[in-house]
């Protein structure tokens, strides 16, 4: 598992051309995330999961990981106080020298990132952007809601939450919009509801919930974790594939 002569300049450089940082929503924290000075540090063991909980970074700590990367930055929010879980996951990061380094909706949106994946799993055809920046993907799945489901559950998740099937049972031929990670909002529902007869996404409240069965748009949720997972781990071997280099998952 230890790969030779890898520099983190050139594992973010392939980030980087993989998942362009302009592509990123206004304000969305990417790129390195705790490291100072490690354009020409060595690398020889890197790591890849999807969000640098605690229990991740201790894993990339006993795995003695130099270079981890996360699909969400380690903060979202302004943060005034480095204590409790901030300051926990802080130590452990810089003490053991592991370099943390998320591309978050600039890897949603870019070509072959997260939509995209999803975009392939559901073999969608005539696909556009869901929204104008780029976020989820619309298109035409040519079968019934029944199929899209069975994928769902072989890919995605083993027990999706459905809201409204009754609405495209007769259906043939589906517009299918889909989002990885968080799209189950309620402002996010009353769009694609005027759009698609079925959506994809994460993340369903109650309240979502029962605005998708008023507007009678169709709902699969498949979780945050498993609409992301999927292409995070197709962007795992492309990585791989391109630096030949192993990459360990900690949290998929
Ligand atoms: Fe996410």
């Amino acid at each position: 598992m230890t790969n030779k002569g890898i520099k983190a300049q050139d594992i973010i450089e392939f980030i980087e051309k993989f998942a362009p940082q302009e592509l990123a929503i206004e304000g969305d924290n990417i790129g390195l995330q705790v490291g100072d000075e490690i354009s020409l540090k060595n690398i020889e063991k890197i790591a890849m999961a999807l969000d640098p909980s605690l229990n991740v970074v201790k894993k990339a700590k006993e795995e003695k990981i130099d270079f981890l990367f996360t699909h969400h930055p380690i903060l979202k929010d302004p943060t005034r106080t480095f204590t409790g879980l901030i300051y926990k996951k802080l130590k452990i990061l810089m003490e053991n020298n592991i370099i943390l380094y998320s591309a978050h909706t600039n890897l949603d949106i870019c070509k072959n990132g997260l939509n995209d994946a999803l975009v392939d799993l559901y073999k969608l055809k005539d696909v556009k952007y869901l929204y104008e920046n780029g976020l989820g993907r619309i298109g035409t799945y040519d079968g019934t809601f029944e199929e899209l489901l069975n994928i769902t559950k072989e890919h995605i998740t083993k027990n999706p939450t459905i809201v409204n099937s009754n609405a495209v049972k007769d259906k043939e031929i589906l517009k299918v919009a889909i989002l990885s990670g968080y799209g189950l909002s309620q402002k996010s529902i009353t769009y694609v509801s005027e759009l698609a007869d079925v959506y994809i996404s994460g993340d369903l409240t109650h309240h979502s919930k029962i605005l998708a069965e008023d507007l009678g748009l169709c709902l699969i949720d498949g979780g945050h974790y498993g609409t992301e997972v999927y292409g995070l781990k197709l962007f795992k071997k492309y990585m791989e594939d391109a630096l030949n280099i192993k990459i360990i998952s900690l949290d998929f």
